[in-house]
């Protein structure tokens, strides 16, 4: 989103933090959840995985994740279930709540609610992170005694079987927030108060056409510009939106405003501004490579620019880098171009630029003009919609047309 309204728009504001480098990640636990990640689409990796990190530490990834991933229940009060995961004969679990704002978790008394959720954790962690063609086989769903024996009074019997339905309301939403669905996008965009898609913008039907291929696989993702601007626990709105589209991503926020209050199992932040170089060349060394760079931070001409000839190299072969809110190259208090020709110092002029460098094998140029730089020879695509462009990277080193194909003029000069 482009802010409007109050602030000065032109030179970029100085980094808010005394210490532009990026602080260590705040709110995320990369380290733990990494090798799950990386080992889920293999069963015997994953269970070593389990094994290292403990079964424990386990369920607060899962719990933790599926505070995520679980939707709303329509149940009139809270629900407590006991969820558990087993590996060989260890078991541990953790106190499900369920109620219409979603679901928490504990570990005090996780085995006391009147339903139990059991999985084999190796086989929920493959259903959770793995490719999405993985079918669970494992889950058991048991009652209590109580609830299976209501006895000869009919009133009773009422009264249990409206429980039941209740909790199988909650029972429901776990087991659904345990398997992978479809999911749309703008609908995700919505619920978590991005702008993405229906206000300001309708980016999220472009995403989805280029996203797709990425969802189910373990990506890194960066976004630039975490949204809520000064306040430090506001914004996140797109980090959380990509965190439950791409359900084995981790999921990393930049913004010149330090964001501790934007959290999740696998969302990170980083503080720092877009335009200093070196800053982001240290994120992309710590955190990258990225499969997928998004730039929607201050919309700065000269920013975006500087973002994009730092960040692109960090990101990986057939990655996306993508740039929101083209339409401050037409605004001179972005340092646009006012007029009908987006000049060369704005992103639209970089993504002019790089039309050209995607045929660089093609010019006719004198033996000492300049080189293709590394956009030039990485650049293999762009795609340009209204406001918004994807820029994909790979080897851009197709040979040019045959030589005796007449060019129409003279021989570059030596
Ligand atoms: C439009 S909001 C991001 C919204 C968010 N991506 C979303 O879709 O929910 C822009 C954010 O960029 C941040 N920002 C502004 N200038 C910046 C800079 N120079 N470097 C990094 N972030 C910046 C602002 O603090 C603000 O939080």
């Amino acid at each position: 989103m482009t802010r409007t309204g109050t602030e000065p728009a032109g030179a970029p504001s100085p980094p808010l933090n005394g210490d532009a480098r990026p602080t260590a990640a705040v709110g995320a636990d990369w380290p733990t959840i990494t090798p799950l990640l990386r080992a889920a689409a293999d069963e015997r990796r994953l269970a070593r995985a389990v094994d290292d990190l403990g079964l424990d530490r386990v369920a607060t990834v899962v719990a933790e994740e599926l505070a995520v991933r679980c939707d709303p229940a329509p149940v009139d009060h809270a629900a407590h279930l006991s969820f558990e995961i087993t590996s060989g004969r260890d078991r541990a679990g953790r106190l499900l709540t369920v109620d219409r704002d979603g679901l928490t978790s504990q570990r005090d008394g996780w085995q006391d609610a009147p339903v139990r959720i059991g999985y084999d954790a190796v086989d929920l962690l493959r259903s959770l992170y793995g490719p999405g063609t993985h079918r669970q086989t494992s889950r058991r769903v048991t009652t209590c005694a109580e609830l299976n024996a209501p006895g000869p009074d009919l009133g009773r019997l009422t009264a249990i079987v409206g429980e039941r339905q209740r909790l199988a309301v909650a029972v429901q939403a776990v087991v659904a927030a345990c398997q992978r669905h479809p999911v749309d996008l703008g609908l995700l965009s919505a619920r978590f108060g991005s702008d993405k898609w229906a206000d300001l913008h309708w980016y999220t039907q472009h995403y989805e056409r280029h996203f797709a291929r990425f969802r189910d696989a373990p990506i890194r993702l960066l976004e630039i510009g975490i949204g809520g601007y000064d306040a430090p626990d506001q914004g996140g709105a797109s980090l959380r939106m990509w965190q439950r589209y791409f359900p084995a991503a981790l999921v990393l926020g930049l913004d010149v405003v330090p964001k501790p209050g934007v959290r999740g199992p696998r969302i990170a932040t980083a503080v720092g501004d877009q335009g200093d170089p070196a800053l982001l060349d240290e994120l992309g060394r710590r955190f990258g490579p990225f499969d997928i760079v998004i730039d929607d931070g201050s919309h700065l001409n000269a920013h975006v620019r500087t973002s994009f000839t730092a960040l692109f190299p960090h990101v990986r072969p057939g990655g996306l880098y993508v740039v929101e809110d083209l339409q401050t190259a037409y605004w001179p208090g972005f340092g646009g171009t006012a007029g009908t020709v987006a000049g060369p110092g704005t992103s639209v002029g970089l993504l002019k630029r790089l039309i050209d460098g995607l045929h660089h094998q093609e010019w006719v140029t004198p033996a000492a003009a300049p080189q293709p730089s590394y956009a030039d020879r990485h650049a293999v695509a762009l795609t340009v919609y209204h406001n918004l462009a994807f820029i994909e990277k790979g080897v851009n080193a197709e040979e040019g047309a045959p030589a005796f194909l007449d060019r129409g003029c003279s021989p570059a000069p030596a």
